[in-house]
């Protein structure tokens, strides 16, 4: 795809995201403020905290986005900011920024769905990457959407276009591994930690159970979440810890039921995944979302594509997580097919990207 340079922005969660991507694809730069640091003493987002943050941030980010980019304004044909998902709140910051850089410079603004952002971070390519080596999607694909809001299987037949196969119903994959990961005492956010923690189990056959929903793609983690918090306890009685709540449990415990518990989560989206690539047909299949940077997670998939004959694409874990560019790549699509946002662009804090 070839089209003009986007500057596109991020605020919808606890990153603050400023980007500036060329033709749809190419990384100029791309910054993420970061808010873990914020509100890992408190074990979640504190929305506003976040929105505070990112007010505080989002100046600096754009600041540095054009540091060496070697770009000025008169490059950027447009600019992109997400209206949704998200929280209201931080949501607003990016979006009234946004609109302001659209008044001053005279710039279209485009209007982007996070959850696109996710699904087209696989298109992106970094400042030195070579386009040539890099597979792109093909559709139709199967795309697989993990992240701290929201977890959804889709069937892309092209360009801007979804059929949800599955959701959740109830907790999303990240949510489900940042509330296990306080369980266990590992900190905030808890996918990384329970990766690290996981990687370090000797023996791994603690069975966590999976929810299979039956025969759709549907997705369930809120039991899993209430066994682990059963299989926890047990484990905290067996060590002798069931008098002290703040005692730790001992590392090869914590790491045995780390693994135990991603194990689960990976093995009922793998397999949702690989059912649904082979049921649509589908020529490549896309991970998306900040659950997508678990390397086992990553891993189990591209045995799975591996099987079925077609590339898995997904993005470095940088790419995964929330972040600007993500926006830029599905915001130069949308902007390409003609879309305008007109300045009075609100906040949808559950806006959804598909319907079945
Ligand atoms: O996409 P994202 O950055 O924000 C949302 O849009 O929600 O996803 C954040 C989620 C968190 O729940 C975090 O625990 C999870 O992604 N996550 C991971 C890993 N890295 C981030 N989960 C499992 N393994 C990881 N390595
Ligand atoms: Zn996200």
């Amino acid at each position: 795809m070839s089209g003009p340079l986007l500057l596109s922005i991020e605020s919808s969660c606890d990153e603050t995201g400023v980007a500036l991507i060329d033709g749809g694809r190419r990384i100029v730069s791309n910054v993420v403020a970061s808010q873990v640091a914020l509100h890992a003493p408190s074990g979640g987002i504190v929305p506003e905290l976040a929105a505070r943050a990112h007010l505080r941030w989002i100046v600096p980010s754009l600041d540095e986005a054009w540091d060496g980019a070697g770009v000025s304004w008169s490059d950027v044909g447009a600019i992109a900011v997400t209206y949704g998902p998200g929280l209201a709140g931080s949501l607003l910051v990016g979006i009234n920024f946004a609109k302001a850089l659209a008044w001053v410079h005279d710039k279209p603004l485009v209007a982007v769905n996070h959850l696109e952002g996710h699904v087209y971070a696989a298109w992106l390519l970094d400042p030195g990457e070579d386009a040539a080596s890099k597979v792109e999607p093909i559709f139709p694909l199967v795309a697989l959407v993990v992240s701290g809001g929201h977890t959804f299987l889709a069937e892309m037949t092209d360009h801007l276009t979804y059929r949800l196969l599955g959701t959740t119903v109830d907790d999303a994959a990240g949510e489900a591994f940042d509330k296990v990961g306080r369980l266990l005492g590992l900190g905030y956010p808890g996918g990384p930690a329970i990766q690290q923690a996981a990687d370090g189990a000797v023996r791994r056959n603690v069975r966590f159970p999976r929810a299979w929903m039956g025969d759709s793609y549907d997705l369930s983690f809120s039991g899993l979440k209430t066994a682990a918090r059963r299989i926890v306890a047990d484990a905290r009685a067996d060590a002798g810890l069931a008098d002290d709540p703040e005692a730790p449990l001992p590392a090869e415990v914590n790491a045995e039921l780390a693994w135990g518990f991603q194990d689960a989560v990976i093995d009922v989206l793998a397999t949702k995944t690989a059912r649904a690539a082979r049921e649509v047909g589908a020529r490549s299949i896309v991970l998306g979302g900040g659950v997508a940077a678990n390397r086992c997670l990553r891993e189990t998939l591209a045995a799975c594509a591996d099987e079925l004959d077609v590339p898995l694409i997904v993005p470095r874990p940088g790419l995964c997580t929330d972040n600007g560019a993500m926006i830029g790549a599905a915001g130069a699509r949308r902007f390409a097919a003609g879309e305008r946002a007109a300045l009075d662009l609100d906040a949808r804090p559950s806006l959804p990207l598909a319907r079945r």
